[in-house]
């Protein structure tokens, strides 16, 4: 690890906002863990990478660059900005409209600081407006003066001896804007304004015991951090933070972002709580209405994309039937309630295990449930929920394949994970009726201890007798899983259940799944039912398989395409 870096985290004492683990992960904007892609990229492999031009949506504006190169959408712009790092955008609109709008510094002989000014049509000029000048403003401003890191810090100047009410522009910016142009802009009539200064970073420079270093090697005063304005211009400041400072919204993610973005129909945290009913209901979707500038900003166009590109649909239950909590300890399934709840029968005539149907023709498992010599044996059972009286709407499948996780240990549990490839019916399809596919997560970081998920099968009861009909339990995440099992915990398992084990999966519930649902109650796969001490002991929960550590290797066997749920 480099020393920078080091002396900030000893300062983390009295920090209390930053989660000194995760910084050291060095997350950014383009950490799809945390955030959100932007629509000109996909996520590969935990990071936003740029898409090509001709994987962007057809529709949207033609605009305009600053060497005047007309492209066809704003999409196709920035994945060509993202994959060249640089600024080119102008303005929206076809090149023929002799409008300019280009960033120069005062005195001109400046190279990384002075006050800002924007060069307009007929090189006519117009200073920036410092009052509402911002360090989100001030990065893109220095991005586009080619300082990819963008300000080291801000000032505003009075100009109290000018008699005349001055014209100054305004401009509010997202943060990730690669130029000026691309944010906000309205005209001001000020008469005593205050104008917009910069100095641009500039490396190299150490960071003091009160600053933070941020991913890019910019340092900010620690204070500046988590308070949802993207100081660092990479949003390294904003992404590990265990509570957010006020003005600003606490994502499960340990994101923080401003309260502006809450109810503004578009999701910024990863399970969409910015967005949820529960907080949203009665407030003003004030971005809806209301703003009727002259143009839309850039940031509208951008997110007229981002809803244009298509989703996954799953985790979606038909129904959900929500009772007191009374598998073990827990509550009959009724139609529809777990479309994605497989049950699989092994050599002899009984469900041996449960699993999950994921979309295509596949179904995870328990790696423990199943081998590979015996494909030929199973059947996987679809729309099930009583084994013994059959209901309708079951459908049975033979099986393809079976691929065991290549590093799965019998002996310890760990990798406790397999895919099964169904054969298709009639005409090469699977889509088994009565079945909704699972969303998988893509990031640890969607869910975290504490939450409510639920887990489904059927497996023993309280008695130990085995079950016949589909039950269900509400459990909670658990943190302190080695604490807990010791050396039997290994990284890829997770810890789940209720304080006193009256909630539990058992002996038949292998296989199954542990459910966790986001504000909007899609349903993702958080856990495989895989061991556990006993069952429904106090202080023994059961342990699953943490699906989401294995989003790749799923991905890599059945295609990206069909477990992405968005930006693909
Ligand atoms: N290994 C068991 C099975 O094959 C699942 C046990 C889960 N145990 C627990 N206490 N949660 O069905």
């Amino acid at each position: 690890m480099d020393l920078q870096r080091t002396t900030s985290i000893s300062s983390f004492k009295q920090e209390t906002f930053l989660i000194e683990e995760c910084v050291r992960k060095s997350y950014t904007q383009n950490s799809c863990e945390k955030v959100f892609c932007q629509p000109w990229q996909r996520c590969v492999k935990g990071s936003c990478r740029c898409k090509l031009p001709y994987q962007c949506p057809k529709n949207g504006t033609i605009v305009c660059t600053a060497d005047r190169r007309a492209f066809r959408t704003y999409c196709q712009l920035k994945s060509y900005e993202c994959q060249r790092k640089m600024s080119k955008f102008m303005h929206r609109g076809n090149c023929d409209r002799q409008e300019t709008f280009r960033v120069v510094l005062d005195p001109e002989n400046a190279t990384s600081e002075g006050t800002v000014k924007v060069e307009l049509a007929h090189s006519q000029r117009a200073f920036i407006c410092g009052e509402e000048w911002g360090m989100q403003e001030a990065n893109v401003a220095c991005r586009e003066l080619n300082f990819p890191e963008g300000a080291d810090h801000i000032e505003t100047i009075d100009t109290d001896n000018v008699s005349q009410p001055l014209e100054c522009i305004k401009a509010t910016c997202r943060g990730i804007e690669t130029s000026l142009a691309e944010c906000a802009i309205s005209r001001l009539n000020q008469s005593n304004a205050k104008l917009a200064k910069v100095v641009c970073h500039t490396p190299p420079k150490e960071c003091s015991f009160r600053e933070f270093h941020c991913v890019n090697r910019k340092c900010i005063p620690l204070d500046k951090t988590c308070d949802g304005i993207n100081d660092c211009g990479d949003l390294s400041d904003e992404v590990c933070c265990k509570a957010c400072r006020s003005g600003s919204y606490h994502c499960k993610s340990d994101v923080c972002i401003p309260n502006k973005y809450l109810c503004n129909n578009e999701r910024d945290c990863l399970t969409g709580e910015d967005e949820s009913h529960q907080l949203c209901n009665g407030r003003l979707q004030d971005n809806e209405k209301g703003t009727e500038q002259a143009e839309e900003s850039m940031d509208e166009e951008r997110r007229n994309i981002k809803k244009s590109l298509p989703q996954l649909y799953c985790g979606v239950a038909n129904r959900t039937v929500t009772r007191r909590k009374r598998i073990l300890g827990g509550n009959t399934a009724e139609k529809d309630e777990f479309p994605w709840q497989i049950a699989i029968r092994g050599e002899r005539e009984r469900v041996s295990c449960g699993g999950v149907y994921i979309g295509g023709c596949w179904v995870l498992t328990a790696a423990h449930c199943v081998r590979a010599s015996r494909t030929h044996v199973y059947k996987i059972f679809t729309g099930m929920l009583n084994s013994i009286t059959l209901n309708e709407g079951i459908e049975t499948f033979d099986l393809k394949r079976v691929i065991i996780h290549e590093k799965y240990n019998s002996k310890t549990y760990q990798n406790d994970i397999a895919l099964l490839e169904m054969k298709p019916k009639d005409l090469g399809r699977c889509s088994p009726p009565n079945s909704v596919p699972v969303c998988i997560p893509w990031s640890q970081h969607m869910f975290k201890s504490g939450q409510q998920c639920k887990v489904s099968g059927w497996g023993f009861d309280e008695a130990f007798t085995r079950q016949y009909a589909l039950k269900w339990g509400y459990i909670y995440l658990m943190e302190n899983c080695s604490a807990i099992y010791r050396h039997r915990y290994f990284e890829g398992m997770e810890c789940a259940g209720t304080h006193d084990g009256s909630v539990d999966s058992c002996k038949g519930d292998s296989g199954g799944p542990l459910v966790c649902f986001d504000s909007d109650n899609v349903g993702y796969l958080w856990g495989i039912v895989s061991w556990g001490e006993n069952c429904g002991e106090k202080g023994h929960p059961g342990v699953y398989t943490k699906v989401a550590n294995y989003f790749d290797w799923i991905g890599y066997h059945t295609g990206m395409s069909l477990i992405t749920r968005y930006n693909l």
